[in-house]
C-alpha cells in the first residue's frame, strides 16, 4: 500500500479552507467580488496538473480567478527548476511583483512548485524578495489551505518546503483546465537520479497511486465531458513497482482504454532502459492509445550515456526505436536531448546526431545544458567552450529540422481527425489542435469547434506544424 495523507489531515485542511472561504465570502459582501486569484505556471506538464489542484483548492477557500495580475488579490507562481533559464525567468518575475506589491501592499504574492523545494533557493527568495509573503514546495501543496491562512492571518513570511514523507495526497481538489483534454498523475517522483537531473531532488521518490484512484479519476473526467487524456509519471515504466501487488503501466493503459467516453489516450514520459515488449504490446492493442511515442534518449555517446546514469547504450536504444516503429508503423516518435553534457566531446556529439539520423523522430526537444546545483554532474569541468556547444546546438537543429520538415511532408493530402485546443497564437483567424500523432495542425473555423473532434484534410506541412481545412 502506498503511504497516503491521514483522513484526519485532509479534514484540517478543509477546516482551514473553510475558514478562508467564510473570510472570503465576507470580502465578497463588503465589496461585490471574491477576492481574485492568479496562478502562472512555468514547468512541465505535471506542474501544469499541480496548477490545476492549487486552483481547486484555491476555490475552496472562495476565491475567484484572474488572468491579470494587476487585478489580483493572490498571485502565485508554480515553478520549474530543470534549467537555469527557468529560474532565471521566475526572479525577473519576482523583481517585477516588488514593485507592483509597493502600490498594492494588500496583494499576497507566494512562489511554490520545484524550484522553492530546493533549500538554496528558498533561502534566497527569503532574504532577496522580501516582498514573497508565502513559499511552499512540491510535498507541501496539499497544505496549501493552512498555509494560506497563517500567511493571511499572521501577516509574516511562511515557508514550507519539507521534504516528502512519501505519503499521497487524493482527494484535493482539481479545477481542470478547459478543453476535452485532461492530465492525469498516475506517479510522483523519480528514483532515476540521472547525473544532470534536478528532478529527483525536488520531486522526491517515486510513488505510485492506487490503480482504483487512477481509474475513478478519468471514469470522473469522462462523466465531465473529457475524452483525452494524458497520463503523466516522470517514468511511467516505473508505474507500480513501489505498489504491494502485481500491477504495471501497461495494466493502466489497458483499463483507461476500457472506460466508455475515453477517446484519447496520450502519456509520458517513457525512459528507455525500461521501455519494452509488454508496453509496446499494449499499446498496439489499445486502440484509444494514440499513434506516437516520446522515448528521450538524452545523448548519443555510450560515454555520455553512462556519465549522465541513463543506463542504456546507444545500439539499444536504437534497437527499440526499430522495435517501436515495426510494432507501431506509423506512429509519430519524439525525444528529448541534451548538447553539452560537460564530458561531451565533439565526438560525442557526432554520436547524437547519428541517433538522429537513424531514428528519424517527428520532432525533438532539445536542451543546452544547465547545470544544476546540488547534482553530480555539477561537479564535472565541460570540455567543450559555451560557444562550441551553442555552434554543436544550431547543427542539431539544422539536422532535425529536415527531419521533421520531411516527416511532416508526408502527411499533406491525409485527412487526420484533430482535437480543436483553440485559437491559433499566430493567426487570429486559424483553429489549432492536435491529430491523433499530436502534431499541431492550423486550419480555419468558428469557435464554437473548440474542444470537438474534426476531420481536417493537411495541405500544407512546415517543420513544426501542419495547415489544413475542414472537410
Ligand atoms: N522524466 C522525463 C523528463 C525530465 S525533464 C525524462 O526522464 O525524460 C525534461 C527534459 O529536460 C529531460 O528529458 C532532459 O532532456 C532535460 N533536462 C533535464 N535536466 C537538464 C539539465 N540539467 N540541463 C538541460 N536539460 C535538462
Ligand atoms: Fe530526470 Fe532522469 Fe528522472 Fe527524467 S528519468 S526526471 S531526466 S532523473
Ligand atoms: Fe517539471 Fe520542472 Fe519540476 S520539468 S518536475 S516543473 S523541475
Amino acid at each position: 500500500m502506498p503511504k497516503h495523507i491521514t483522513p484526519e489531515e485532509t479534514e484540517r485542511q478543509r477546516a482551514f479552507a473553510a475558514k478562508l472561504a467564510e473570510q472570503n465570502a465576507r470580502a465578497a459582501q463588503a465589496c461585490g467580488s471574491p477576492p481574485l486569484a492568479c496562478t502562472r505556471t512555468y514547468g512541465c506538464q505535471q506542474n501544469e496538473n499541480d496548477t490545476e489542484r492549487i486552483r481547486g483548492i484555491l476555490s475552496k477557500c472562495g476565491y475567484g480567478f484572474t488572468e491579470n495580475e494587476n487585478d489580483a488579490d493572490l498571485i502565485i507562481y508554480n515553478t520549474c527548476a530543470v534549467r537555469e533559464n527557468a529560474e532565471q525567468k521566475v526572479f525577473g518575475r519576482l523583481g517585477i511583483l516588488k514593485h507592483m506589491k509597493e502600490s498594492r501592499p494588500s496583494m499576497i504574492t507566494a512562489v511554490c512548485g520545484c524550484m522553492v523545494q530546493q533549500p538554496h533557493i528558498a533561502e534566497k527568495i527569503k532574504k532577496t524578495y522580501e516582498n514573497v509573503d508565502l513559499i511552499f514546495g512540491t510535498h507541501a501543496l496539499y497544505r496549501l489551505p493552512e498555509l494560506l491562512y497563517k500567511t493571511i492571518t499572521e501577516k509574516q513570511t511562511v515557508c514550507d518546503n519539507a521534504p516528502s514523507d512519501g505519503a499521497i495526497a487524493e482527494d484535493v481538489p482539481v479545477m481542470r483546465k478547459d478543453g476535452a483534454s485532461a492530465w492525469v498523475s498516475i506517479m510522483y517522483g523519480c528514483n532515476n537520479f540521472c547525473t544532470y537531473c534536478i528532478v529527483p531532488h525536488v520531486r522526491g521518490r517515486e510513488r505510485s497511486r492506487e490503480p482504483e484512484d487512477v481509474i475513478n479519476e478519468v471514469k470522473e473526467l469522462v462523466r465531465m465531458g473529457k475524452s483525452e487524456i494524458c497520463l503523466l509519471g516522470q517514468n511511467v515504466n516505473s508505474y507500480g513497482k513501489d505498489l504491494d501487488r502485481s500491477v504495471d503501466f501497461s495494466d493502466i493503459l489497458r483499463a483507461v482504454n476500457d472506460i466508455d467516453g475515453v477517446k484519447r489516450i496520450r502519456f509520458m514520459t517513457s525512459h528507455p532502459k525500461d521501455f519494452g515488449d509488454r508496453l509496446l504490446l499494449a499499446m498496439k492493442e489499445c486502440d484509444k492509445v494514440c499513434p506516437q511515442l516520446h522515448l528521450p534518449f538524452q545523448a548519443g555517446s555510450d560515454k555520455v550515456l553512462k556519465d549522465m546514469n541513463r543506463r542504456y547504450t546507444k545500439a539499444e536504444y536504437l534497437e527499440k526505436i526499430e522495435r517501436a516503429k515495426r510494432e507501431l508503423p506509423g506512429a509519430a516518435l519524439s525525444t528529448d536531448v541534451i548538447v553539452g553534457f560537460p564530458t561531451e566531446t565533439d565526438e560525442d556529439f557526432e554520436e547524437t546526431l547519428d541517433v538522429l539520423r537513424k531514428a528519424e523522430f517527428d520532432t525533438i526537444f532539445s536542451f543546452i545544458y544547465s547545470r544544476r546545483e546540488g547534482t553530480p554532474a555539477a561537479k564535472l569541468k565541460p570540455v567543450l567552450s559555451d560557444k562550441r556547444i551553442h555552434e554543436n546546438f544550431n547543427r542539431l537543429l539544422e539536422v532535425q529540422n529536415e527531419i521533421s520538415k520531411r516527416k511532416n511532408d508526408a502527411y499533406v493530402g491525409r485527412i487526420e481527425e484533430v482535437l480543436v485546443e483553440g485559437v491559433s497564437k499566430n493567426d487570429a483567424g486559424m483553429l489549432t489542435g492536435r491529430c491523433a500523432s499530436s502534431k499541431i495542425v492550423n486550419f480555419k473555423g468558428g469557435k464554437p469547434l473548440i474542444g470537438k473532434y474534426v476531420n481536417v484534410r493537411i495541405t500544407e506541412a512546415h517543420t513544426w506544424s501542419l495547415n489544413g481545412e475542414l472537410v
